[in-house]
């Protein structure tokens, strides 16, 4: 029996010289018996008297390469990564069978090829999975790059730290990481990846404050008549719930569904009551009404009666801004939402809590900047009750811009957050890319300063396994605007 010991889990090289070596000399898969170094002999690699050498595979002069297809090369690579031992005797009993079978390449039900071809699918889902069930939590330190480390446990089912860390530091680049592993840790410092040694779970920082926010947040958009538990179960398999802090809600929320979607069914739909009062049609010769805005009074009044676009007709009120004249900072949103039209304040629906979270990480007090919007009144489409969200024009956030500059009169703030491309068009008089320009101070001709960043709804459309990366960007953006306010971002 030949004896081939390879240097670690994952050695894909080490596998594949050996692999044609045997090959060349015609050893066939049945005498040859295939293990790994483990992370032990690793760690005394280096000294010599302790190594036990990894015999040198040995091709005999002349011998002529095996031509396998290109698809099985990759095959390769992917099950190389699977926990099960046997996988390289599988791995080179395919090889050899490939060359001496020329029929297997045509055969889609062999069972060592549809074995090697399930392994690739089972690491492939592990790499899915960590993809989207990484949580990140801060901890300060002075060594990196913004003075905190993040810090993720995960639990791979198969070897595939080393496979997904590239992925990592071009997800995660801004910040600086750390993933711990019962199998091995890798650090990104923001120019290079190191890998380490295993770790424990209790290496990993427990919860924090603003996971507690996660949490309120998780359980506020928690819509329990769109609970599917099956599908739920599916995507987010049990074994990953101890380590994701929405999983301890999903028991609680997935027992009151029933109850609480029944109650949603059995309620009357809430009619909006209307506020503002019908106008008669506009007579062709009036000229247009002048408004003098000396107040926020004045302000809510004249865009209530306001049809510079046709929005105003179908809205229930207009929502102007809220917050303190003379505040240093103005927030500017796109529009209302369905709750801020029935409730008439700004940012108080599922975007306006994202960005009160936020706010809250960034070390910004919301009572003491203002929030308001390009547009003054919500813009929807009627799908049978529900009220769904419609962007307004560029005609139309161009009609309500004087009511925005008005807002700014009063407030005379030292510098705006544009919340998104139409606030950002808005208060600049230009397009603007928001992922280009964002998290940067740009000036109006007016003097003014403003930041552009995401609008809180484009995080909340991201998909799963983006929106803490997504939130985190926003919450550095906000970090920059904070520098107004002199406020320094909430500790970890
Ligand atoms: N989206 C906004 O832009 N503003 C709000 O007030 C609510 C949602």
């Amino acid at each position: 029996m030949e004896q081939v010991r390879l240097a670690g889990e994952t050695d894909l090289a080490g596998f594949r010289a050996q692999a044609r070596a045997l090959l060349a000399r015609q050893v066939p898969p049945e005498a040859v018996h295939w293990s790994t170094a483990t992370a032990e002999e690793d760690l005394f690699a280096d000294l010599p008297a302790a190594a036990e050498p990894v015999p040198a595979p040995v091709t005999p002069p002349g011998a002529s390469r095996a031509l396998v297809p290109a698809a099985f090369l990759r095959l390769v690579e992917t099950v190389v990564l699977h926990r099960e031992p046997a996988r390289f005797s599988l791995l080179y009993r395919l090889l050899w069978r490939l060359v001496h079978e020329p029929g297997l390449r045509d055969d889609p039900i062999d069972p060592d090829m549809l074995a090697a071809q399930q392994m690739a699918q089972q690491v492939r889902r592990d790499l899915h999975k960590m993809k989207a069930f990484l949580r990140f939590r801060p901890v300060p330190d002075m060594g990196c790059r913004d003075g905190v480390l993040h810090v993720a446990w995960f639990e791979p089912q198969h070897h595939i730290v080393e496979a997904i860390a590239p992925w990592c530091a071009k997800r995660f680049t801004g910040m600086d990481w750390a993933i711990l592993t019962p199998e091995r840790s890798v650090r990104w410092d923001g120019t290079q990846l190191s890998f380490g040694p295993p770790a424990r779970r209790e290496d990993a920082p427990a919860a924090d404050a603003g996971e507690q926010l996660w949490l309120t947040y998780y359980r506020s958009i928690f819509n329990p008549a769109r609970l599917k538990l099956d599908m739920m179960r599916k995507e987010m398999p049990r074994r990953y719930w101890h380590n994701l802090p929405e999983a301890v809600l999903i028991s609680e929320l997935s027992a009151q569904a029933m109850e609480r979607s029944g109650q949603m069914i059995e309620a009357d739909p809430s009619a909006p009551e209307r506020r503002m009062p019908r106008l008669p049609p506009p007579q062709p010769a009036t000229p247009a009404p002048v408004h003098r805005i000396l107040s926020m009074a004045d302000l809510r009044t004249a865009t209530r009666a306001c049809r510079d676009c046709p929005i105003g007709e179908h809205a229930t009120q207009s929502v102007v801004g809220e917050g303190r004249l003379g505040a240093p900072l103005v927030f500017v949103g796109e529009q209302p939402g369905d709750q801020e039209d029935l409730q008439g304040h700004p940012s108080v629906g599922p975007a306006g809590q994202l960005l009160d979270r936020a706010l809250q990480q960034a070390g910004i007090d919301r009572a003491a900047v203002f929030v308001t919007n390009a547009v003054k009144h919500f813009k929807y489409e009627l799908r049978g009750k529900r009220r769904i969200h419609k962007s307004p024009t560029q005609r139309e956030a161009a009609a309500c811009l004087h009511w925005l500059e008005d807002e700014l009169a009063l407030v005379r703030p030292q510098a705006c957050v544009a919340l998104g491309a139409t606030a950002a068009r808005s208060l600049l008089g230009r397009p603007v890319a928001v992922l280009k320009e964002r998290g940067q101070w740009l000036v109006r001709a007016d003097g003014l300063r403003v930041l552009v960043t995401l609008h809180p709804s484009a995080l909340l459309r991201m998909p799963a396994e983006d929106q803490q990366a997504g939130f985190e960007g926003f919450v550095r953006d906000l970090g920059v605007a904070a520098q107004v306010t002199g406020s320094r971002p909430a500790p970890g």
